[in-house]
């Protein structure tokens, strides 16, 4: 069993625990701060290890527990993993050992199914993710059964280029509009951004969308996550009635000056307070 340190039992101004393999999960970060701009939160990036999307499954499960097993020992008081791929092979084990609650996040292939008109639906995730039942079960359980289509594409490096601060003039960028165009001539008219670094690129293919006349909606489960977060905190009686006066606070496996410039430019924050290194 992983416990919440005791100091922090119960207590509504205890932090909120965000993790992510890197930066991707600051995405989710932002719907969370500005829901719930009481909270703290704690933000911690395994980039010792990113990208998590072409390891094996049990590699996956070993890094979250370790995560969120410091998370916990933080005193958080719920963790979000906001990663799909975490999500997608640790979600199960990590509330059986965890004593707090936990909330992950799967593509949202649900919304987009409700959403397409075309009866195509393309979901952009990482190899882990599109190989796991999580996404699977949804697309076999809801999308199947209406009739509706859905592509998946795994480009390996879409998680690099985030982690790098998106440099307009990569390649990728153009691998990103060749799938999208393509994607878009097929039919597809619901593109689902399956893991949380990509919401960072949604701006940016939205402009190419609207550039191109392409009616192509574009979605990504930030925004529920966060919901759910709120209303996991209010029926529990956790969520803090007073302002919020800690900066966010970040933990990175691995720490250098990069890191802390893209999650500051990510996140939008000024300041954040590095914690477990000597480093500040
Ligand atoms: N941002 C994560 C996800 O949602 C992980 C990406 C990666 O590390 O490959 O899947």
């Amino acid at each position: 069993m992983i416990n919440q340190h005791p100091d922090f039992k119960d207590d509504p101004t205890a932090p909120i625990g965000v993790f992510d393999s890197g930066v991707g999960g600051l995405s989710v970060y932002l719907h969370l701060k500005a829901l719930m701009p009481n909270e703290h939160f704690i933000y911690h990036a395994d980039t010792a290890n990113v990208p998590y999307g072409d390891k094996l499954g049990d590699e996956i499960l070993f890094l979250t527990l370790k995560a969120v097993s410091q998370l916990c020992q933080r005193g958080c008081k719920l963790i979000v993993i906001a990663c799909n791929s975490a999500s997608a092979y640790a979600l199960n084990a990590v509330r059986e050992r965890c004593s707090v609650p936990i909330v992950g996040l799967v593509p949202a292939v649900k919304p987009a199914c409700h959403l397409t008109h075309t009866q195509k639906i393309a979901v952009l995730a990482t190899q882990a993710t599109l190989n796991a039942e999580l996404l699977n079960d949804v697309i076999d359980d809801v999308a199947t059964p209406q009739g509706i289509v859905v592509y998946k594409h795994f480009e390996p490096m879409l998680v690099p280029w985030v982690e790098n601060g998106m440099p307009i003039d990569s390649q990728v960028v153009h691998l990103l509009i060749k799938q999208t165009k393509q994607w878009a001539d097929m039919g597809v008219d619901v593109i689902v951004l399956g893991c949380t670094h990509y919401p960072f690129f949604k701006g940016f293919l939205s402009s190419y969308l609207q550039k191109e006349n392409l009616a192509v909606h574009l979605i990504d489960s930030g925004l529920a996550v966060a919901q759910r977060v709120k209303s996991l905190l209010d029926l529990f009686h956790m969520a803090s009635s007073t302002p919020n006066t800690t900066p966010m606070q970040l933990y990175a496996t691995h720490l250098d000056d990069d890191l802390i410039a893209t999650a500051k430019k990510l996140s939008g924050e000024s300041f954040i307070e590095i914690i477990g290194h000597h480093k500040t």
